[in-house]
């Protein structure tokens, strides 16, 4: 059985002057593919550090991290970031899309980026747009779209190219309750159709209640 994502006794120590900070402390998980665990814990507790290292956008300071089987530790950081490109999507709280470009363009962008044909990737885009109800925004900037409308967009740029693995840090946390139950379903059925292992951080007892396991943050591990 496959298992996109692996940690194995993950640590992470921040260093400020005479402080050292021990966050993470040997955090072990592994995702099959398809499978969805809500990752909890208190405020500080280390989900958006702990998210970070399994997204390779930050180094462990022990431990290891595979993705896809591909040992992050081993990588450079050229590797990381086509790693990154290829196998990971990743939806933050606020929806991070480029300001300047439109709905379509930011959907389209990871596409472009692997080597697709504009119009290709342009139509790809804009299916999976239109799956998320929003065929009549395509054109519009993130600034001429709502809340849940701009973390749809998040979404669909987070799996357009077609990762292995989704992480995302509240990813509904910045929408009313009506809609982000609304988005996070959404969110949920790409998941479970692309079969992707995905690791979503929450503090909403009802969205964790709704993926298959929940992980706990706390004290520095898993439990
Ligand atoms: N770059 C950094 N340098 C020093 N300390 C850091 C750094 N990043 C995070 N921390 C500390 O690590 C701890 C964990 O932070 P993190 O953001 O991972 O928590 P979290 O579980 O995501 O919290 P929240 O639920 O509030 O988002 C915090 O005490 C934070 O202050
Ligand atoms: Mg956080």
């Amino acid at each position: 059985m496959s298992e996109p994502l692996r940690l194995q006794d993950v640590e992470r120590v921040f260093v400020q002057g005479a402080e050292r900070l021990h966050v993470l402390r040997g955090v072990n998980l592994a995702l099959r593919a398809g499978e969805v665990a809500a990752l909890v814990g208190p405020s500080g507790a280390g989900k958006s550090t702990l998210l970070h290292i399994a997204g390779l956008l930050e180094r462990a300071s022990g431990g290891e991290v595979l993705i896809d089987d591909a040992p992050a530790s081993r990588m450079s950081e050229t590797e990381r970031t086509l790693a990154r490109r290829a196998k990971l999507g990743f939806v933050y709280q606020f929806h991070h899309l480029l300001p300047e470009f439109s709905a379509l363009e930011n959907v389209a962008m990871p596409l472009i980026i692997a080597g697709l044909p504009k119009s290709e990737a342009k139509q790809r885009a804009s299916a999976l747009l239109g799956r998320l109800g929003l065929a009549e925004r395509l054109k519009h900037r993130p600034a001429r779209l709502s809340g849940g409308e701009q973390q749809r967009v998040a979404i669909a740029r987070a799996v357009v190219h077609g990762p292995k693995v989704l992480l995302a840090d509240e990813p509904t946390g910045n929408l009313d309750h009506a809609t982000a139950d609304v988005v996070f379903g959404e969110l949920l059925g790409l998941v479970r159709e692309h079969q992707l292992a995905a690791l979503i951080a929450t503090h909403n007892p009802d969205l964790a209640a709704r993926m298959d396991r929940v992980v706990h943050l706390k004290d520095g591990v898993l439990v």
